[in-house]
């Protein structure tokens, strides 16, 4: 099968497509026939070199919508369930970006039916990412949020669940992304060199750091997405970073979430997986709204 790899960090021509033989699950795993496979910030970070593992071959690619074409025991999934799946690790040797992957089965949950595979792949990282920062946030209804970035990925999904539970949203993006942002349930829009109103928590997905942390009354909360760099506290709020885990039963919430029409999948465009390179040089021009998804 055909996967891609990056063998030595750089920029989009660094990553390759090989041959590779097909991997096989072992117990409670699954392997997954993709159909889509979302591309996203970290497979250009591991591109580069942010994470590490030099001299190693990486795989990348972290979401998956697909078919099960082959179980491990005890995966609790059959061959021909149609499913979406989290493939965790900066440093895995092969991701989803190929023709198979095998996850864990805890991280697999059934595919939505409302939306096709293309945009299914662009669910599970960025929606458990916002997630699980708002289960660390823990914020009750009624309280207040600025989600910075909140016209990406990450921060969309995060507006559209923090209003959903009953949250005020705030969201801080790009002077042309107010309709979007609020069509998503935010019932306030920021942009640019807005002077900070106090909330009681931001979730900083475009890592603004400190500017974002002026935003957060005296002891809030505030949430990055880079574990280890967050703002050093102060005034008493309380700082941390989300890292996302693969979790199949919450992904599985998600899904549910999309087909009942709550949560929007955004795809800006499609590339073939032998196309990889170029999405890659796309993705690094910026200014996208909606994930690019790579289709075998
Ligand atoms: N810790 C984890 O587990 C985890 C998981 C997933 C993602 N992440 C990280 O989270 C970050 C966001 O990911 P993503 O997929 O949501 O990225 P994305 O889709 O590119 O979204 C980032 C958004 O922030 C906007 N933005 C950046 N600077 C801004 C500013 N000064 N004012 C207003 N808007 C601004 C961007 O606008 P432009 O496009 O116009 O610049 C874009 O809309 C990435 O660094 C990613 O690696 C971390």
């Amino acid at each position: 099968m055909r996967a891609a790899v990056v063998s030595s960090f750089g920029g989009p021509e660094a990553v390759e497509i090989v041959e590779v033989a097909s991997p096989e699950p072992g117990a409670r795993q699954v392997r997954i026939k993709v159909s889509a496979a979302g591309l996203n910030p970290v497979d250009a970070g591991v591109r580069a070199g942010g994470f590490g593992g030099a001299g190693k071959r990486l795989g990348l690619g972290w979401d998956v919508a697909g078919v099960v074409d082959a179980v491990g025991v005890a995966s609790g999934w059959s061959v021909g369930d149609e499913v979406v799946a989290l493939a965790y690790g900066t440093a895995k040797p092969l991701g989803t970006h190929a023709d198979q992957v095998v996850v864990d089965a805890g991280a697999v949950a059934v595919a939505p039916r409302s939306v096709d595979a293309v945009h299914a792949a662009s669910l599970p990282l960025n929606a458990l990412t916002a997630a699980q920062a708002l289960d660390g946030l823990g914020l009750e209804p009624g309280r207040s949020l600025l989600v910075t970035g909140a016209a990406g990925a990450v921060g969309g999904y995060a507006v559209q669940l923090a209003a959903r539970l009953g949250v005020h949203v705030t969201a801080l993006a790009r002077e042309g992304d107010e309709e979007l942002v609020r069509s998503l349930g935010a019932d306030r829009f920021v942009s640019g060199g807005v002077a900070p109103v106090s909330v009681d928590a931001v979730l900083d997905a475009a890592i603004l750091g400190e500017d974002a942390l002026e935003w957060v009354r005296d002891g809030g909360a505030f949430m990055g997405v880079i574990p280890g760099a967050n703002p050093v506290s102060v005034r008493g709020v309380r700082t941390g970073a989300v890292e996302v885990a693969a979790d199949g039963a919450r992904l599985s919430e998600l899904v549910a979430l999309v087909d009942e029409g709550a949560l929007t999948t955004r795809v800006a465009e499609t590339y073939a997986l032998d196309e990889v390179v170029k999405a890659h040089a796309r993705l690094a021009e910026g200014g996208l709204r909606g994930r690019l998804v790579l289709v075998p």
